[in-house]
């Protein structure tokens, strides 16, 4: 007994100094084993998973490709080849896509382009808004069941401030849950023959609520820049579930329903107290604050140290 204690006393600052600003070694399981985790700096937990046929997703639809011919190695959806930015246990982030049409002085197209999306099983987040750019444009947005629209308006004297997305220039409109596919048609009033000389073109996007900042007046001028600027900082919200009934909720986890996302399905969660990856063997661990003895402060000291079997 007094050995143990002994023991504990000398080991615990080595613990300490292991511990500290590190994740904790059995919450570290985020993949499967031998499968890789990391993508550059991106993680990559489990469902989703590192390569084809490699076992590493829970299916195809969770299945990511790190392509790392970039100077960044880069995430992309396996199914439909779309960027991924990041990965949350609900969400996860993609590239934006940009519908347009500007115009020429004799009021005939320069350059158009609609649009649609998918990303079937998952869902396009309410987090997302519908934003449109233009002074004598409107835009649709329609996906099943759902259609929405936004007009952007202005003249010369009167377009929009900067940082407000109010009509003037700039419009932005809600969509619903569980949307898995939308298209966009941009229109015009009068082919933008009164505002030609301060504005050209209408753009019309989907984008996380906040990520994009209208700057007035020279987002309107200038053709390209604002383009350019939606589709690199620009993210689009995806929420993602497992389809099916709770069967990958592994240990010290719960199974969360969720029926709002395209098709249904379910998430799990840790429960309180618990970390770790909840899909995977052995599921969540228990962590608790403990006071203990520290022999390097000579004081007591709350620390993390890993309970197994209790709460
Ligand atoms: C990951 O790398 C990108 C590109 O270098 C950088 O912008 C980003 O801040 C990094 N993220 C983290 C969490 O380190
Ligand atoms: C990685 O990206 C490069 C450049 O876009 C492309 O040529 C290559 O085919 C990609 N590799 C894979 C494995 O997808
Ligand atoms: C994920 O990416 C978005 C947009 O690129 C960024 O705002 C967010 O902070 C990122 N989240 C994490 C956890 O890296
Ligand atoms: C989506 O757009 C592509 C071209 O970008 C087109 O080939 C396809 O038919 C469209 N699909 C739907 C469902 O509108
Ligand atoms: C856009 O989506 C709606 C709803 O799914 C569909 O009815 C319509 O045909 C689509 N339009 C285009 C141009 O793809
Ligand atoms: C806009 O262009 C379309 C097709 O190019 C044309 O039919 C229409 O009359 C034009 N409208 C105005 C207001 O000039
Ligand atoms: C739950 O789903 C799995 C896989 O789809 C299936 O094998 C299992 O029988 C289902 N269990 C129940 C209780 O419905
Ligand atoms: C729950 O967590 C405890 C403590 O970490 C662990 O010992 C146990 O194996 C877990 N239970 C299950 C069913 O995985």
């Amino acid at each position: 007994m007094l050995l143990y204690f002994m023991l504990h006393l000398f080991l615990f600052p080595y613990y300490m100094g292991t511990l500290k600003g590190s994740t904790l070694s059995a919450t570290n399981n985020i993949g499967k084993p031998g499968c890789l985790t990391m993508c550059g700096n991106l993680s990559v937990p489990y469902p989703f998973g590192i390569g084809k046929d490699t076992g590493c997703s829970l299916d195809d639809s969770f299945s990511v490709i790190c392509n790392t011919s970039y100077s960044e190695p880069k995430l992309f959806l396996l199914s439909s080849g779309i960027e991924i930015y990041n990965i949350s246990d609900s969400e996860f982030r993609i590239a934006t896509d940009v519908a347009y049409k500007c115009y020429n002085e004799d009021k005939t197209l320069s350059w158009d382009l609609d649009m649609n999306y998918t990303i079937s099983p998952f869902s396009f987040s309410p987090k997302n808004k519908f934003i449109v750019i233009g002074c004598d444009d409107f835009s649709m947005i329609r996906g099943e069941g759902f259609s929405g629209g936004c007009v952007g308006l202005c003249s010369q004297a009167r377009h929009g401030p900067g940082g407000q997305c109010l009509g003037m220039g700039c419009c932005e409109t809600s969509i619903p849950k569980g949307l898995d596919y939308y298209n966009v048609t941009l229109y015009t009033f009068r082919n933008h023959s009164d505002v030609w000389s301060f504005n050209t073109c209408g753009y019309a996007f989907l984008g996380e609520e906040g990520s994009f900042k209208f700057q007035g007046a020279s987002d309107l001028t200038d053709e390209w820049s604002v383009w350019e600027r939606i589709l690199s900082t620009v993210p689009v919200v995806v929420d993602w579930v497992v389809a099916g009934n709770c069967s990958e909720c592994k240990g010290n986890s719960s199974c969360v329903e969720v029926a709002d996302v395209d098709g249904g399905g379910y998430r799990c969660k840790c429960n309180n107290g618990y970390e770790g990856n909840p899909y995977l063997h052995p599921g969540c661990q228990g962590y608790r604050y403990v006071l203990m003895w520290s022999l390097l402060s000579g004081r007591m000291e709350w620390s993390w140290v890993e309970i197994h079997g209790i709460a």
